[in-house]
This record gives C-alpha cells, sequence and structure tokens, in this order.
C-alpha cells in the first residue's frame, strides 16, 4: 500500500490559519476530491472537526483521545501512526492518502511515498504548515493549471513501515 501527502501550499509553506484554508480554488479542490476519494484516508482530529468526512473513503481520525468513537460508518478514531496504516491495509486500500493538517503530514512523512503538492500563489502567513522536503526527494512530474501548479514529488527512501 503506498502513502501519499495530498496539501495545498502557499508561496510561504503555510497550510491553513485559525484551523481552516483562507483560499478558494475550486479546480485544485475539484483534483484533491477525485485522488483522495474510494480509498482510506488519514487526517488530523483539528482539521477534522472542521470538515466534512470524505466520501466513499474510510476516514482515519488521528487522536490521542482514546474515548473518541464516530457515529458515522466512514469514520474511525485511531490513536496511531502504526493503528492507522493497519486499518486501512485491513480496509484492502492500495493507496492511503494522509490529507493534513500539518500536524499529521509531519507525523507520516518519513513514511510517505509520494507527495501531491498544489503550489498555490498565495502569501498566507499561517499557523499550519507543510513540513520541508529537503535531500531524498526528487519531483516525478509537473501539472500545469490555470491558476497553480501541482507537484508530485517521490520520497527515495522512505521509512520502513516496522518503524511507524
Ligand atoms: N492546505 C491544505 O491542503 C490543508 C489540508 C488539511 C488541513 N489544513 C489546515 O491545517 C490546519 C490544521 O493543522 P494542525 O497541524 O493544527 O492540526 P491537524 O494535523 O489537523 O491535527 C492535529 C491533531 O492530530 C492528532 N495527532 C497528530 N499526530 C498524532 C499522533 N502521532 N498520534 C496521535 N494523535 C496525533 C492530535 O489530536 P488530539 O489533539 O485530539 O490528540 C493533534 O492535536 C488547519 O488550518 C487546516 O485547515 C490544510
Amino acid at each position: 500500500m503506498e502513502i501519499r501527502a495530498v496539501v495545498a501550499v502557499s508561496r510561504t509553506g503555510a497550510i491553513g490559519l485559525d484551523g481552516s484554508v483562507p483560499w478558494e480554488y475550486p479546480e485544485d479542490f475539484r483534483q484533491y476530491k477525485r485522488r483522495v476519494r474510494g480509498s482510506p484516508v488519514v487526517v488530523g482530529r483539528r482539521t477534522f472537526d472542521q470538515m466534512d468526512p470524505i466520501d466513499d473513503s474510510l476516514n482515519l481520525v488521528l487522536t490521542s483521545d482514546e474515548s473518541r468513537t464516530a457515529d458515522h460508518d466512514r469514520v474511525q478514531y485511531v490513536n496511531s501512526r502504526a493503528e492507522a496504516v493497519s486499518v486501512a491495509e485491513d480496509a484492502g486500500g492500495d493507496v492511503l492518502s494522509v490529507i493534513g493538517g500539518g500536524g499529521v503530514y509531519r507525523a507520516f512523512l518519513p513514511f510517505t511515498d509520494r507527495a501531491f503538492v498544489s503550489e498555490l500563489p498565495e502569501p498566507l502567513e499561517g499557523d499550519a504548515d507543510f513540513p520541508y522536503l529537503g535531500a531524498g526527494w526528487e519531483v516525478a512530474e509537473r501539472h500545469e493549471f490555470d491558476r497553480f501548479t501541482l507537484v508530485e514529488h517521490v520520497n527515495e527512501h522512505p521509512k520502513p513501515r516496522s518503524e511507524l
């Protein structure tokens, strides 16, 4: 199973402010929904509290609060990266999409195989960011859209899942 980060990043590296995303890029939102729906996603509790579950996907919500339970059959709370990956594998997906926010991208980054980064021309000073990819990540493809560029990065040396 491939682990993918899917994110929209401003020019500053910021991805959000006050618990939400202060921009509208409908074309990016459409490609994001197409990319993530249908297979499991993992999302941070703070981001999930502000969104509707992704349609047709098992939504795995990462939290340290072991008392949380979901009242939606496509939502499950998980308490560790290892639990998220194990549940996604048991669900039979080929892909686990990491859909944020900042804390969850950071937690999964060493184990992430591929990152789909929408580069938006926004000068946002936010309070959540996407981690710097750095050495070991290669650009595999660039897709030009009208208002932004989607860059697909590949991690040459993801950490073994045994270290999750
Ligand atoms: N631009 C984009 O593509 C994009 C995508 C998604 C989100 N966002 C933005 O990102 C911002 C939110 O990011 P954030 O970093 O504040 O929060 P977050 O990553 O959404 O959620 C953080 C929470 O996840 C849980 N968590 C994280 N790592 C964990 C671990 N290893 N084990 C157990 N639980 C763990 C904790 O929940 P508990 O506190 O319950 O323990 C933590 O407080 C918002 O502004 C949102 O709109 C942007």
